[in-house]
């Protein structure tokens, strides 16, 4: 993501926030957006998973979910995308990621069926014949009314 901002003619205006907890990586990222002039772009070490990490956080356009569904119970993925509508402006866009998974099912299906259950529209789907991943794009249709608790738990990787 951080290359694609620094490509583009108004990435440095974009505001941008990157959540991770690993401080290695948080480090890694905080770093190299500072390299690349990336002012508007906020990296922190902290538990995304926890509500109250949102706590001073404006509602975004663009959520990416990338590289977190396969990482979570089916009862925490459904919890996380039925949280994403109050971090997001209605008519926002969240990218999406998850493996197809190793049973005989494709497990990103389930994904699709959370966001659909959760007032999403699904933009575009990518289930290459070739490869595992599969990428989504869904679209928040309207405000919905979700809140997050104080306290609450939306996912913990398992
Ligand atoms: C599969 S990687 C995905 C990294 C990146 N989003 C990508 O798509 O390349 C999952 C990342 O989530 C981080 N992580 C795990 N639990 C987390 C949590 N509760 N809050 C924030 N980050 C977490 C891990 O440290 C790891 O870097």
């Amino acid at each position: 993501m951080l290359p694609v901002l620094a490509a583009h003619p108004a990435g440095t205006d974009v505001r941008g926030l990157l959540l991770e907890l690993d401080p290695e990586l948080s480090g890694r990222a905080r770093r190299t957006a500072g390299s690349m002039g990336l002012r508007s772009v906020d990296v922190r070490t902290v538990d995304a998973g926890a509500a109250d990490t949102y706590r001073d956080v404006g509602r975004a356009h663009i959520v990416l979910a990338c590289g977190v569904f396969g990482n979570l119970s089916d009862a925490d993925m459904r919890r996380t995308v039925a949280a994403l509508p109050a971090l997001m402006v209605p008519g926002g866009i969240v990218i999406w990621t998850r493996g197809r998974g190793l049973g005989a099912g494709d497990r990103s299906d389930d994904v699709r069926d959370g966001f659909a259950a959760y007032g999403f529209l699904e933009l575009a789907f990518v289930r290459p014949e070739d490869a595992r991943f599969r990428v989504g794009m869904s679209r928040l249709r309207k405000a919905n009314g979700a809140r997050l608790e104080p306290g609450a738990r939306l996912f913990q990787f398992l």
